[in-house]
């Protein structure tokens, strides 16, 4: 088959692959209709993650066709149009049972933090992911939804991550009845954090981005008032200033580890690698957010330490939340606000590439180049769905 295949930084190109196979009772094999390529890819793309092997494919935002399933699966079969989440989780677990689906104790039993991704390095379980024709699913009863007849498949693919995590970093900012909520990142994630906080009650929104045409993109998609901040002296200041110099009540990392915007976080993180990332836009919602406030922070890091302002946490009093999103436990709420046209997912979706231009997409991406928000990767097959 054809799948997408890393050969080290900031290389990544098609090749044929061997089609998955079960190899438990419980798994199914997906026929890949719709790949997104994610922010979070780009860190894998960047070789910001430590272990993400040569060889290995990425991809966690699928939709597919049930190929195949295992002698144990109960709730899917061949034939099924479904949505994969990108976490894999057991369902079982002691985690897993407190909705906690992006930190299965079983799914990548080698670590102690993050559960297992579909095509997210060996710290997330060394599962081959989805920008490929064809796709293992583990736990097949657990991930998968069968997407409703309704529903249109772009709108599906982005259930798969994109909406569920902006959707949890507004749930997790404790967002109260006309909060003041600052969002570092106008990337999909920090878009879709910025339509979700309204629906926790927030009577401002702002986004803060260095990329003109996002920003341009969130100020009517969210709606949120934006900034850039390349026209500003200092970030943190001209926050504190348009809140009466409170401070935000809720601050929203939706940037991570490849933050830009201070040329000594860049180049110590993510040039010379010598802290684990550039953690600007972290640092930033701590010193912008009130005391006493919430930060919640859904940017990914890699696992070593970050430079941030740790002395400020506690001396401001902060609630530091943070997670990979659970999307299993949203889908529910999520569907229902697709249904009634609440999130319009689908309108994030800027590009359709053929999977077989993978190393062009994936340029272009991380370049942020032709007004990129979220390209979608089409296998040759998934042409017709
Ligand atoms: N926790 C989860 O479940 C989860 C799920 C998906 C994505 N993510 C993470 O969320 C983050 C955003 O994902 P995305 O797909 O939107 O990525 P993206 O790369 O498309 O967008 C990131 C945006 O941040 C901007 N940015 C860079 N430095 C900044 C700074 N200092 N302040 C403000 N903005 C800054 C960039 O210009 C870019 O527009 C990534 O770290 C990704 O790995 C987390
Ligand atoms: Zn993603
Ligand atoms: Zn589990």
């Amino acid at each position: 088959m054809l799948a997408m295949n890393y050969r080290g930084p900031r290389r990544v190109r098609i090749d044929e692959k061997p089609e998955p196979e079960i190899l438990h009772p419980q798994d199914a094999v997906v026929k890949v209709t719709r790949a997104c390529i994610c922010g979070s890819d780009l860190h894998l793309y960047n070789g910001s993650v430590p272990d993400t092997r040569v060889g290995s494919t990425f991809g966690h935002e699928v939709t597919g066709i049930v190929e195949e399933v295992g002698p144990e699966v109960q709730n899917l079969k061949a034939g099924d149009q479904v949505l994969v989440p990108f976490n894999i989780a057991c369902g079982k677990c002691a985690f897993c049972r407190q909705g906690l689906y992006g930190n299965c104790h079983e799914s990548n039993p080698g670590a102690t933090a993050v559960g297992g991704i579909y095509g997210y390095s060996h710290t997330a379980g060394g599962y081959d992911g989805g920008q490929a024709e064809y796709v293992r699913v583990p736990y097949a009863d657990v991930g998968p939804m069968i997407i409703p007849e309704w529903m249109d498949h772009d709108d599906a693919v982005m259930l798969t991550d994109v909406t569920p995590t902006g959707y949890q970093a507004a749930e997790m900012g404790g967002i109260q009845r006309g909060d003041t909520v600052v969002i570092f990142g106008a990337g999909p994630i920090g878009t879709m954090a910025a339509r979700c906080a309204w629906l926790f009650g927030a009577g401002r929104v702002i986004v803060i981005d260095h990329i003109e045409y996002r920003l341009d993109f969130v100020r009517e998609y969210g709606p949120a008032e934006v900034y850039s901040y390349n026209e500003m002296d200092d970030v943190v200041l001209f926050l504190k200033k348009t809140t009466d110099w409170l401070g935000a009540d809720v601050c929203i990392d939706a940037v991570g580890a490849e933050a830009t915007g201070r040329p000594m976080q860049t180049l110590l993180g993510k040039k010379l690698h010598l802290v684990g990332g550039s953690a600007t836009a972290l640092g930033w919602a701590i010193n912008s957010v009130k005391k006493g406030g919430i930060v919640s922070v859904v940017g990914v890091y890699g696992p070593i330490d970050a430079l941030v302002p740790i002395g400020n946490i506690v001396n401001k009093g902060l609630t530091l939340r943070g997670n990979q999103a659970a999307v299993k436990r949203l889908l529910p709420r999520l569907v229902e606000h697709v249904k009634n046209g609440i999130i319009e997912p689908k309108k994030l979706i800027t590009h359709r590439i053929p999977l077989e231009d993978v190393s062009e997409a994936y340029k272009m991406f991380s370049g942020k180049m032709d007004n990129c928000m979220k390209p979608l990767l089409i296998p040759p097959s998934g042409m017709t769905h």
